[in-house]
């Protein structure tokens, strides 16, 4: 038997969605994880700081009796959002981000942002607040190709708007190539990056070989092996620009196993398992408590928690739940196609 306790581990990309579905799956991120950073991409979205206010008291009234679970409220960046609205939600404390979506890169992003020069007074007041930009980056031009979409987006937006604004703080989240982590490792103190679990086990190999397998289609979508590396390299580094963000997205199977399949991979269930396997593969097991515990804490200004999680490895795979079912419908768990020997100890 083998073991590790780390400082209790934060998400800093989550979907908790809302309703039944909301009620159901919050209790696997609660478990393990001590705060997260919400994602806002509701229908309708969460714009305002009225709405997250909102949002955050129903995700409260979710949480199973006695958690202690923080979630850390985002804002929806649209064309028409107010600067002064933004600012009045961070300076109350109950708004950690604002999250970038390019209009209809991902789920439920038609509201989001197709001409950046309409937003640019909310960016300089986020700027002038340090209030951190959250970014899905990736460019929605048809004639660029799905697994360049990431590369390109770093060149012709990201690049361009931080070389306009150098004070905004800005996280890449869920970042799937070299290309990505080669640019947050250079980026100084305003650049963070989030890497998800399941970017650290599949390519697009994984996703398309053998029969198409819908519950490891996301977006960005897994890149070719060279990439996953890079990740992992970037991940288990202690680099504090990296920190784990899950993107854990939750859809129900029938929207999954569907012809027009919905983008996300849910991983809250067995995320810390999963990341001990891997950073035990990579020889970095004591480097995982930077990823998933201080590096993000350390880029959103907050302290580290103090509680602990521990984590155990025993001789036999451990067997996570195949689904979690909800009044919403059931939810595929993650799973990395192969044996998984850690697991928390409750
Ligand atoms: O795979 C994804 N699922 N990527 C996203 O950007 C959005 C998310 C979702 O909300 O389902
Ligand atoms: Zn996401």
């Amino acid at each position: 038997m083998q073991e590790i306790t780390i400082r209790r581990p934060d998400d800093w990309h989550l979907h908790l969605r809302d309703g039944a579905m909301l009620q159901g799956i919050l209790p696997e991120s609660a478990r393990d994880f001590a705060r997260a950073i919400v994602m806002p991409n509701l229908v309708p979205p969460v714009v305002t700081g009225a709405d997250a206010a909102a949002y955050r008291d129903r995700i409260l009234r979710a949480l199973p009796e006695g958690a202690t679970f923080e979630p850390l409220m985002t804002l929806y960046l649209t064309e028409g959002t107010d600067p002064a609205d933004v600012a009045a939600a961070a300076a109350s404390g109950l708004v950690k981000a604002v999250k970038l979506y390019p209009a209809g890169a991902t789920t439920n992003s038609h509201g989001g942002v197709r001409d950046l020069d309409k937003v640019m007074p909310v960016l300089e007041r986020m700027a002038a607040i340090g209030l951190p930009l959250c970014t899905h980056g990736e460019v929605t031009d048809p004639e660029v190709d799905i697994f360049d979409r990431e590369a390109v987006f770093i060149d012709t937006v990201l690049s361009p708007l931080r070389a306009r604004l150098p004070e905004l703080r800005v996280v890449m989240e869920h970042i799937t190539t070299e290309e990505g982590a080669a640019y947050a490792l250079e980026g100084g103190d305003t650049l963070g990056a989030t890497i998800t679990t399941h970017h650290l086990i599949i390519n697009r190999n994984h996703l398309l070989v053998g029969g198409i397998k819908p519950h490891y289609y996301c977006l960005p979508v897994a890149k070719r092996e060279a990439h996953r590396l890079a990740l992992r390299r970037a991940a288990t580094s202690g680099d504090g620009h990296f920190f784990l963000g899950t993107d854990s997205a939750p859809h129900v199977d029938a929207l999954k196993e569907h012809a027009c399949g919905c983008a996300g991979c849910f991983t809250a269930t067995n995320t810390m398992p999963l990341l001990a396997h891997v950073f035990e593969e990579e020889g970095a097991l004591d480097r995982l408590e930077a990823f998933a515990s201080l590096n993000g804490p350390a880029f959103y200004r907050l302290p580290a928690n103090e509680t602990r999680l521990r984590l155990v490895k025993s001789a036999a795979p451990h067997a996570f739940p195949e689904k979690i079912l909800t009044e919403a419908g059931p939810v595929t768990v993650f799973n990395p196609g192969f044996p998984v020997h850690w697991h928390v100890e409750s």
